[in-house]
């Protein structure tokens, strides 16, 4: 999958959607659904967002037991999306069952890829409710590398920490990374971010931009200097 950004539609309706999508006139920006349009709108959304000939990494982040989610899969597999996810916490053997639901009968499927750890995680959280004994690098590059294990493409990482991934899981295996602001920008909620360039600079695959680009009082333009800025 090329270098891209992908534009987080977090609106909450579809009305909201489409009038910002029907902004773009040049462009067909790859966008990523979450859970709030997704369960707000229904999968009709993913459908006609698609027949408009844009990109979709349906941002889900599914996690139950493996026949669960082999089932969900099947069923999301039928949206025809480019791009989906599930928590690597889950486990190999329901990262396996994830991917024969979403492989089709002709053999193709969407791309899977894994939520390591939240960036809403930090160490204290991990050790103290978690109880998990590990640092959170360590924690984050096991879990890359059960997700490369059960065969998936990649994981959702902070862009900090794409160079470790793709040295311990292969330049191949996809770094999709939130947590991107543009250097005079605000910063929001987001705790560590880099820049579009910097994001580019770290080996980030494809960036993942909410808040720059959709609050922005130009979201084409501030879609068109995050291009520029992140493939240089
Ligand atoms: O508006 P902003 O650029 O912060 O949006 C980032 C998007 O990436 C949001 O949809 C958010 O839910 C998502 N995301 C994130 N951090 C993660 C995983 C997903 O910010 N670890």
């Amino acid at each position: 999958m090329k270098r891209d950004v992908i534009i987080a539609c977090d609106f909450p309706t579809a009305e909201e959607t489409f009038a910002f999508l029907d902004r773009f006139r040049e462009e067909k920006p790859f966008v990523k659904i979450g859970m709030e349009l997704f369960y707000g709108a229904g999968p009709e959304i993913v459908r006609k967002i698609k027949a408009r000939g844009h990109k979709i990494f349906l941002d889900l982040k599914l996690h139950d037991i493996p026949n669960t989610v082999k089932r969900a899969m099947a069923v999301l597999s039928k949206l025809d999306v480019d791009l989906t996810n599930l928590h690597a916490a889950g486990g190999l053997d329901m990262m396996r069952a994830a991917i024969e639901g979403l492989t089709r009968p002709d053999g193709t499927r969407p791309r899977l890829i894994a939520v390591t750890q939240l960036t809403s995680i930090d160490q204290t959280r991990l050790s103290n409710e978690l109880l998990i004994d590990r640092s959170l690098p360590e924690v984050v590059s096991q879990y890359a590398k059960n997700a490369k294990a059960a065969g998936l493409d990649g994981v959702v990482c902070s862009p900090l920490e794409a160079g470790t991934v793709h040295e311990t899981c292969g330049a191949g295996f996809l770094t999709v990374t939130p947590g991107v602001r543009f250097s005079d920008g605000a910063t929001g909620d987001q705790q560590r971010v880099t820049t579009p360039a910097k994001a580019r600079e770290l080996g980030s695959d494809l960036i993942v931009v909410g808040r720059p680009i959709t609050a922005a009082a130009d979201p084409v333009a501030a879609y068109r200097r995050c291009v520029s800025e992140f493939l240089g």
